[in-house]
């Protein structure tokens, strides 16, 4: 039997194909791995023998698999629990193969061209972090749910990397969770992320439909095609699968965004951010959609069980929204749902950067304007099909999704969306009044709030590959 590739799998009765694959696969894939605390080491080989080596000796004493992971984090069930070990995880560049003489390099073009070459209307490749101005061949994720744990295999990487004198430490960056007062992970503008979904294990839609508010209105199952694809350079591509990993630091001006909020709230005449910063993500700080009411206070479980059939002209959650903009859920005009749906990627982000005040306590004055944001991090199968197009086409896209013509164009996604050189971004609508259509308003939108850092694009080979090097 091959691969199940069209459908979820269940991972505990996994056989054949199925198995050896996740016997295969890096973990974070399928399933995200904890990344309380993260790091990750950007890096360069001078040689072919050099890199080789590094590689196979992160793989067999590092690295664990997909299944192993999925063990561990049934273990960490048990009473008491059992913890798990650490994450590492290893993606390369075309740059990385090539120095590497690797022929059969995984043939996604966007992948083979490298970020610097896309069209995003991104800041100059001048302004991003150093290392991503040159050229990076490898990057390596060290993640735990402690420091310490996460410290000590962060150590062994650089242990390897020392044990061969060709590969060198070009960058690093560290990643850090940051939680509201509920202990829910949320992002530095305080909303709630990590949310929705993709899944692709049969045990997580289970979980889903029994212990969330179910999955009646928004179906998260997908199959394992969108996110894995066979590892070409592998001893057998017919059982062993990687995935493409998108990289972007985007740098977070809180104090800007915040009164932002406060003034597009002014704009739509409302007496306070809060809903005016709802419009612009498309859910409250706690996770409540605001296509769905109107005020805050669906708390636990954040809900994920909706779509916008019945908000057809934005004025619950407007067209730019952040989260419609990113994924309509069957409202973004495409005959087919299946091909709306196969833009979406499995998100692995983390947040970075430390903050000295406290994310919860409602203040603007004391926010950070720098040094903070969300290392977006993502699965794909297919990068033009998935993280390009939602870039490109949905969240930069003025035009997205085509509204009648009585109606001005939704404009560009307020949290991501980035428009030639920063120039003036196109308006934005919404309802003064949640819900009321007549109420619509157009006004100007919320100026640039994000900043690309730099980023790349790695493929997760499988530890098949990455052994045999
Ligand atoms: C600093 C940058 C970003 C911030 C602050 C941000 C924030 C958020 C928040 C608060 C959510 C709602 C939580 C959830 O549903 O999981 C969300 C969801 C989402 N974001 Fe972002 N995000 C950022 C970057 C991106 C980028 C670069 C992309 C893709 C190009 C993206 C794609 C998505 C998608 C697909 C969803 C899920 C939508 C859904 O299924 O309803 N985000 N984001």
């Amino acid at each position: 039997m091959p691969v199940t590739i069209d459908a979820p799998i269940s991972w505990k009765n996994a056989n054949g194909d199925d198995s050896i694959m996740l016997d295969h696969l890096q973990p974070n894939i399928v399933k995200p791995h904890v990344r309380e605390f993260l790091t990750l080491i950007f890096l360069k080989f001078s040689d072919e023998a050099s890199g080789r080596s590094f590689v196979r000796s992160l793989s067999a004493d590092l690295m664990k698999s997909a299944k192993q992971h999925l063990n561990e984090i049934e273990a960490f069930k048990a009473d008491p629990p059992v913890p798990g070990t650490p994450y590492v995880g290893l993606g390369l560049t075309r740059s990385g193969y090539d120095v590497l003489s690797v022929a059969d390099i995984p043939d996604d073009q966007i992948f083979q061209a490298g970020m610097q070459k896309s069209d995003f209307n991104d800041p100059d490749v001048d302004s991003w972090d150093s290392y991503f101005r040159g050229s990076i061949h490898a990057v390596v994720l060290v993640a735990d749910m402690l420091n310490d744990t996460k410290a000590q295999a962060h150590g062994k990487v650089l242990q390897l990397v020392d044990a061969n004198p060709g590969v060198s430490v070009v960058g690093t960056q560290d990643g850090l969770g940051l939680h509201n007062d509920n202990r829910e992970g949320i992002e530095h503008f305080g909303y709630v992320d990590g949310r929705s979904q993709p899944l692709f294990l049969r045990e997580d839609i289970d979980a889903e439909e029994d212990r969330t508010d179910g999955t009646a209105n928004w179906d998260p199952a997908f199959p394992l095609k969108q996110i894995i694809v066979p590892d070409p350079a592998a001893p057998d591509p017919a059982v062993h699968f990687g995935s493409y990993f998108i990289y972007r630091k985007l740098e977070q001006n809180v104090r800007f965004f915040k009164a932002e909020e406060e003034k597009l709230a002014v704009r739509f005449g409302l007496s306070d951010g809060e809903r005016a910063g709802a419009m612009a993500v498309g859910r409250f700080e706690d996770g409540t959609p605001v296509t769905m009411q109107s005020e805050d206070g669906v708390e636990s479980p954040v809900p994920n069980n909706f779509n916008y059939f019945s908000d057809k002209n934005g004025a619950k959650c407007p067209f730019a929204g952040h989260i419609r903009k990113t994924n309509p859920r069957g409202s973004g005009g495409f005959e087919d749902m299946e091909g709306e749906r196969s833009h979406l990627m499995a998100r692995r982000g983390q947040t970075y950067g430390v903050r000295t005040d406290n994310p919860n306590d409602g203040m603007i004055a004391n926010k950070p304007e720098k040094d903070v944001g969300l290392l977006f991090m993502a699965f794909n199968s297919d990068i033009a099909n998935q993280f390009e197009f939602t870039q490109k086409v949905w969240a930069n896209n003025p035009g997205f999704p085509a509204v009648p013509d009585e109606f001005p164009a939704p404009g560009v996604d307020p949290i991501i969306g980035q428009v030639p050189g920063d120039g003036p971004r196109p308006d934005m609508q919404g309802a003064v009044v949640w819900g009321q259509a007549d109420s619509l308003t157009t006004v100007s939108a919320v100026p640039r709030t994000v900043t690309m850092k730099g980023g790349e694009y790695f493929f997760m080979p499988s530890l098949a590959f990455l052994r045999a090097l």
